[in-house]
């Protein structure tokens, strides 16, 4: 059997409720299976701890995560912290300094949930999003001047590199050859002429590595109304980080609640340890209540179980969570009464049933 190191960070919010019913469930799958269990080494870092040590992590944080097989990690911003604070001082750097440049986030409207379009049934809405998660518009390059003042002014620069776009747009079309072959580049060209511009150049230039592959091209509006008028004509879509921010969680309402998607923040050659996240944030609307939907975070903890290469455990738990979403019960972003240890109870209880 084997023991896998996984650094939990819980983080804020609902992010400290949803991370302890998906690791019981992925515990679960270890057990069914039997070719695994986790060692988690929990990390209290959160907006919480910055109020008592005035930053988010320790100075070594980062060091201190380098071992683990993986991250997996519930939200971080809390009201109280500036959000530009708590994310750059724990979020950001993790993807940045562990090089996790490919975010991957799958949309799929599931069996059971009522999505909001009229007319798309499940196998309409099965759209793999590859955002570009280390460059582009978060490279946090800019600054402010004359903080206060009325010619007070900010700059905030984006930075696109030919490397950075190479290797997503590559992961993009290796995985688009292993779904239905078509992939969407998300782009702005007609009005960002340098950055967006060199974005459509490389990912022609990769098109040509992968010929049975379809690459269209859209200017990231139109995309985002096509993820509304034609969801079932996207397959892969490949955007830069801000874009694919924001399409995502077009993508996880399109799924019926932002308390189903998630995320893999991945470093694909292995070098640093990959991430593994819920789509939403902290919820400070509903944390502490214990009614958040603990499917995301599920989810994200069968995107991990792939990635350490457990896919039998990982098909468990999807086929799982699967279930609980056509059968219930449901939480009240679904429109059920469940609360979160209840829904990551019977997600637990369905895996390997
Ligand atoms: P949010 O995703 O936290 O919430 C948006 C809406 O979705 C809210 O109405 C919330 O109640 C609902 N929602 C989110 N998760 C849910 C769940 N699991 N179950 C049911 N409903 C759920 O986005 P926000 O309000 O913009 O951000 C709140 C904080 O989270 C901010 O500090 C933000 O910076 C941070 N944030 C962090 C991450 C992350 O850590 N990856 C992601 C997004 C936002
Ligand atoms: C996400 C979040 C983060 C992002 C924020 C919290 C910095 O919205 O993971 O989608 O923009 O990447
Ligand atoms: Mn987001």
């Amino acid at each position: 059997m084997k023991r896998y190191r996984v650094a939990l960070i819980p983080g804020d919010g609902v992010g400290a409720e949803v991370i302890p019913a998906g690791l019981d469930v992925l515990r679960r799958a270890g057990e069914v299976t039997g070719s695994f269990a986790l060692d988690a080494v929990e990390y209290s870092w959160s907006c919480a701890w910055y109020l008592e040590h005035g930053a988010m992590m320790p100075a070594d944080g980062i060091e201190r995560l380098r071992d683990s097989d993986a991250i997996y990690l519930g939200a971080v911003g809390f009201p109280g912290v500036p959000d530009h604070v708590s994310l750059w001082g724990l979020l950001l750097p993790i993807r940045q300094q562990f090089d996790q440049y490919v975010n991957l986030r799958p949309i799929e409207l599931f069996e059971g949930i009522e999505g909001p379009l009229r007319d798309k049934r499940p196998g309409d809405v099965d759209i793999l999003c590859v955002r570009e998660n280390t460059e582009g518009e978060y490279v946090g390059i800019g600054g402010r001047f004359h903080v206060g003042r009325p010619d007070e002014s900010a700059v905030q620069s984006s930075l696109f590199t030919r490397r950075g776009v190479e290797r997503v747009a590559r992961y993009a079309f290796e995985r688009a050859r292993r779904r239905r072959r078509r992939l969407a580049s998300a782009t702005k060209s007609n009005a960002l002429q340098y950055t967006a511009v060199l974005w459509d150049e490389v990912v022609a230039e990769v098109s040509r590595e992968y010929p049975d592959v379809e690459l269209t091209r859209y200017h990231v509006d139109a995309l985002a109304a096509r993820f509304i008028t034609a969801p079932e004509s996207l397959d892969v879509v490949v955007a830069s980080n801000l874009f694919g921010d924001i399409l995502t969680d077009l993508g996880g309402a399109l799924q019926g609640s932002l308390g189903l998607p998630a995320g893999a923040n991945l470093n694909p050659e292995r070098r640093f340890p990959s991430m593994f996240e819920p789509i939403h944030g902290s919820a400070p609307d509903i944390a502490g209540r214990g009614v958040a939907n603990p499917m995301a975070a599920i989810w994200a903890g069968a995107l991990m179980l792939e990635h350490l290469g457990e896919e039998e455990a990982c098909g468990l738990v999807m086929t799982a969570l699967r279930h609980v979403a056509a059968e219930g019960p449901r939480t009240r972003d679904l429109g059920g009464r469940a609360t979160t240890a209840e829904v990551g109870a019977a997600v637990a209880a369905a895996v390997g049933r």
